[in-house]
């Protein structure tokens, strides 16, 4: 193949900002150049060191203006709640009961879930997202639907059937046994498969029964490299049941690592209401949580800690919740992340917002060897900006004096329309042109 090379300002974050402080954890190279063979980085740097020495024929993109970043990573979404995302009213459990639940029964019928898949992945490209972990719904059948349109695409992403064998309608209830057979036959069909992977899918500890907890704790040590995903102290109610489902359990937390779900591979969505020992346990586990802030605020569920969970070293990432949470957009997801931060009293630095879009997520998801930022020997999942995507974003952008300015200024007016191209694997996925 051909070698590639985009002409861009190129920005990565190489290191977590809270960690190594921000200068040392970025890199950016205005009007730099990223060279790509077989789908892999193989140079990125200035133009004028990278040029002379660039392959023969290789065909190159003059991107000059425009910012140039890693692909997003979105560390938790529903691909089975497009069809009920903003549904009114209700906060989590009547949410689930009223609106999620019987969208999900639909996806037993796989044409359905397949067309369904089809739009899933085109919005999550269109939006700029290369990789995600998504939820399934507990049907099998959408679940392998799912891969295959992914499959299609070439893109990395894992994904799962929900385990939900209790305290949910029949129409989206399976048994710890049927559970535990479809989500083996998921991951020995597509788990390793060109760049997919599984994820045992625990629905959240109350719709789980003992059993199949403990299967999914079994699962997760008979394979190699399976994540673990699962929801955790997301509101109030749910919290208060689980206390009543699990009496001897110490935490909500406990209720998972009892059955062995708290790993280096386990990712837990919202953990909103948690205690510094479990913020703490979970970083002695190496887990990573997934941080939902245009969910939580639009089931009213409430305002995650992030500060709480750098301190306990917990890896984070950010996630759309997408049909709870309201956008597909990672950039409009950090918009609210950064309001989030203000009603607690912090301030979310733009490096460390793009951190956890990029690099961070790819940690979350334990793939940072593979993406997650713009370095030789990653796979080059990147993106192409339109830095004039709206008349206001091209007004003030003009304005901003540093790279730090302008990817704040991205975050909080950017959405769908400030991604002009979506790269998966070194080849153009998407374009707004197009
Ligand atoms: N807890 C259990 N299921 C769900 C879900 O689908 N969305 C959210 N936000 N929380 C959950
Ligand atoms: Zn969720």
């Amino acid at each position: 193949m051909t070698a590639i090379a985009i002409i861009g300002d190129l920005f990565t974050l190489v290191d977590d900002p809270a960690v190594t402080g921000a200068d040392d954890a970025h890199r950016y190279i205005p009007g730099g150049m990223l060279v790509i063979e077989d789908g892999m980085i193989t140079a990125v740097g200035e133009r004028s060191d990278i040029e002379p020495v660039l392959p023969e024929g290789a065909e190159v993109i003059d991107c000059s203006g425009s910012l140039v970043t890693p692909g997003f990573i979105d560390t938790h979404i529903h691909f089975p709640q497009i069809d009920m995302i903003a549904s009114y009213g209700e906060q989590l459990l009547d949410w689930l009961e009223n609106y999620t639940f019987p969208a999900e029964a639909r996806y037993a019928d796989k044409t359905h879930a397949a067309d369904a898949a089809e739009f899933f992945l085109n919005e999550l490209l269109r939006n700029g997202t290369t990789s995600a972990l998504v939820y399934g719904s507990v049907h099998a059948a959408s679940v392998d639907a799912l891969f295959e349109a992914a499959h299609t695409r070439n893109m990395r992403l894992v994904a799962g059937k929900s385990l939900m064998d209790r305290n949910v309608p029949d129409a989206v209830r399976d048994t710890a046994e049927s559970g535990d057979k479809d989500s083996r036959w998921l991951a020995d069909t597509w788990h390793g498969k060109g760049r997919l992977g599984y994820a045992v899918t625990p629905r959240f500890a109350p719709a789980c029964s003992d059993e199949q907890l403990a299967r999914a704790g079994q699962m997760l040590k008979d394979y190699k490299g399976l994540l673990m995903h699962t929801h955790m102290s997301e509101n109030s109610a749910e919290i208060q049941w689980v206390k009543e489902l699990y009496p001897d359990a110490k935490d909500y937390l406990d209720a998972y690592a009892r059955f062995g779900l708290l790993t280096d591979s386990s990712v837990f969505a919202h953990c909103i209401h948690v205690s510094g020992e479990e913020m703490q346990r979970m970083g002695e586990a190496d887990a990573a949580i997934a941080h939902c802030p245009t969910s939580n605020l639009f089931l009213g569920s409430g305002l995650f800690n992030l500060r709480e969970a750098e301190k306990y070293g917990v890896k984070v990432g950010m996630g759309t919740d997408v049909g709870a949470g309201t956008s597909f957009s990672m950039l409009e997801t950090l918009n609210e992340a950064y309001k989030v931060g203000q009603l607690r009293g912090d301030k979310l630095n733009p490096f460390k917002s793009f951190y956890l879009a990029t690099l961070g997520g790819a940690k979350a998801l334990n793939m940072a060897d593979k993406v997650g930022s713009l370095e030789v020997g990653k796979e080059a999942d990147f993106l192409v900006f339109d830095m004039a995507a709206t008349p206001l974003l091209a007004r003030r952008l003009t304005h901003c004096k540093t790279i730090e300015e302008t990817l704040f200024v991205l975050s909080i007016l950017g959405d769908d329309r400030s991604i002009a191209e979506t790269w998966i694997a070194g080849t153009r996925a998407y374009s707004a042109n197009a």
